[in-house]
């Protein structure tokens, strides 16, 4: 099975993401984007740094390119293996900060994307959904989008709303107020009631 795990940063995403991971088995796959091969983990060094300006189509070509080697060499085989994968971050997120927040257009990024992962879209995505202000929040504000400040979080909140509606069969939305394990299970409960 695949599940990806997505929300606007300080979601709580990566500390359930190794939850739910956890909870699956040692057999799981636990991997986040961008990153998980040797170049996609440069790739992601390169877009973390705020001191670099880079075009939003461009951005949108650097996490794709560490996209396409994550699905074809890594996730890929894994799921053809029988592992079960989570994904800390997938194809969505593209669609919700480029297309959304960097408004190259939800649809579009959504084709351009499908064509990235070959069609390989997770079988469940949780999204964890929390208000702008509180995720702002939490968030360590030390990468690109964070350090962009409410507004930014507040669009790709809107075009994760939207991917919901549009991806209704497999986007599954998650309550993440409260406390870590309330948020594990409700998350155990959505992968359970889809899968
Ligand atoms: P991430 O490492 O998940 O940040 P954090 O764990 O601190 O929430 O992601 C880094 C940033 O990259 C985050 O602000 C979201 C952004 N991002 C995109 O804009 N597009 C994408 O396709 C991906 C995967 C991430």
């Amino acid at each position: 099975m695949f599940i990806s795990l997505e929300g606007i940063d300080g979601s709580g995403k990566s500390t359930q993401a190794k939850l739910l991971a956890a909870a699956l088995g040692s057999e799981t796959l636990l991997i986040r984007e961008p990153g998980g091969t040797s170049a996609a983990e440069r790739i992601r060094e390169l877009l973390a740094d705020p001191s670099l300006e880079i075009d939003p189509f461009a951005e949108l070509l650097l996490f794709s390119a560490a996209r396409a080697d994550l699905v074809s060499r890594v996730i890929r085989p894994a799921l053809e293996a029988g592992t079960h994968v989570v994904a800390d971050r997938f194809a969505d997120s593209s669609v919700a900060y480029q297309g959304g927040a960097r408004e190259l257009g939800t649809s579009h990024v959504l084709s351009l994307t499908d064509t990235v992962i070959d069609g390989l879209w997770p079988d469940v995505t949780v999204l964890l959904r929390v208000d702008p202000e509180v995720g702002l929040g939490r968030a360590d504000g030390k990468d690109r989008f964070e350090s962009e400040g409410l507004d930014l979080q507040r669009a790709v909140a809107e075009a994760y709303e939207e991917i919901a509606q549009i991806a209704s069969d497999r986007v599954v939305v998650v309550d993440a107020s409260g406390t870590v394990e309330e948020v594990h299970e409700r998350v155990i409960e959505a992968v359970r009631s889809s899968g």
